[in-house]
């Protein structure tokens, strides 16, 4: 039997590929309910905080939709609005929220400082992205693949872009431990960190599957079943670095004819935001500064059948919720389709 109830949410390199399976389980009985209209309100009474030091419109959304349907009351603290960091420290942020909250979710720069933030905190900590890791967003993810191929293990993932970053990290050690093939398909300079490749290639070793590190677009992406990219300059980079990524990047595009290499059953993931088209600020400003009409993935692939990206986006809030009230402690009643 697993039991969550009291654990942070960090990355996934903390949990075993089961109780990764059970969260991913949770988040489809919690989506079948919300699409029933059945109510789920277990955790009335609570309260979580959600502490964005980077701006979010999925994570945050995610996280006050699904503490709304599970009964509780949720407070954001926006990136300049509160005292953290600048005349708080993360330890004593973490102790003074314990006292008012049952959870606290984090969004922000190093890993160390969510790492810290759980280390001070009596109450779960929920990692809503850092540099390194992204850990929500994997759930969401595996869920969306799983509903789509009826399965996880066996699949190939190629992901395309900065592997060295957090979604690459991320989908690495989510793939390795579920037993997805996974390619980082990209410039060298973009392979993922050596000794985290070194740690997967062992979860992958358990689970049967493999890491593989190629700048080769065909090889990486022939007969993959997923193709995943995410945008070449991360939040919290200076926007100097855009210049070197285009030039560094747009071999790895995700474009019609990769989708094609890869196959006919072949669907597109990107945990967006996305710059597919000229329609934000940043899209316009760096797309015509480079005359480019499109960047990590063409608008064409984006909006086709296999793009699979919004039912990507919904599933944040139903294995947001899942990660929330496995580690609160799902109540024993409700376990049993009750309340
Ligand atoms: N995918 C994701 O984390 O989106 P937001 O930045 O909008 O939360
Ligand atoms: N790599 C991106 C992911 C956004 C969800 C970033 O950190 O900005």
């Amino acid at each position: 039997m697993i039991d969550l109830k009291g654990r942070d949410f960090l990355t996934l390199r903390d949990f075993t590929p089961e109780e990764i399976l059970y969260m991913i389980d949770l988040a489809a009985e919690f989506k079948a309910k919300k699409k029933k209209g059945e109510l789920h309100e277990y955790f009335r009474g609570k309260n979580v905080a959600l502490i964005f030091e980077k701006t979010s419109t999925r994570t945050r959304c995610s996280f006050e939709v699904a503490a709304h349907d599970l009964g509780m009351g949720a407070t954001y603290l926006d990136p300049k609005g509160s005292q953290i960091g600048k005349k708080e420290s993360i330890a004593d942020t973490a102790r003074v929220l314990s006292r008012m909250f049952d959870g606290i979710e984090y969004r922000g720069f190093g890993q160390e400082i969510v790492e810290e933030l759980a280390k001070y905190a009596d109450v779960p900590v929920w990692n809503g992205l850092t540099n390194e890791y992204h850990p929500t967003q994997m759930l969401a993810d595996m869920l969306t693949i799983r509903e789509h191929f009826g399965r996880l293990k066996g699949l190939k993932l190629a992901y395309m872009g900065d592997a060295r970053y957090n979604m690459g990290n991320s989908l690495m050690v989510t793939c390795s431990k579920l037993g997805l093939d996974f390619v980082a398909c990209t410039s060298k300079k973009y392979f993922p960190d050596s000794a985290l490749a070194a740690a997967c290639r062992e979860y992958a070793a358990i689970s049967g599957s493999s890491i593989t590190l190629t700048e080769d677009v065909m090889t990486g992406t022939k007969g993959a079943d997923v193709i995943y990219t995410d945008v070449w300059v991360s939040m919290g980079e200076p926007d100097e670095v855009w210049e070197e990524r285009i030039r560094e990047l747009t071999p790895y595009r995700v474009t019609r004819q990769v989708m094609e290499n890869a196959g006919e059953q072949a669907i597109f993931l990107h945990c967006l935001p996305a710059f597919h088209d000229h329609k934000t600020t940043i899209g316009k400003e760096v797309g015509e500064k480079f005359g480019l009409s499109e960047m990590e993935v063409t608008d064409e692939v984006f909006e086709s059948p296999c793009s699979k990206v919004f039912d990507e986006a919904e599933n944040r809030m139903h294995t947001i919720k899942a990660i929330m009230a496995a580690t609160l402690g799902m109540p024993e009643a409700s376990r049993r389709g009750g309340e």
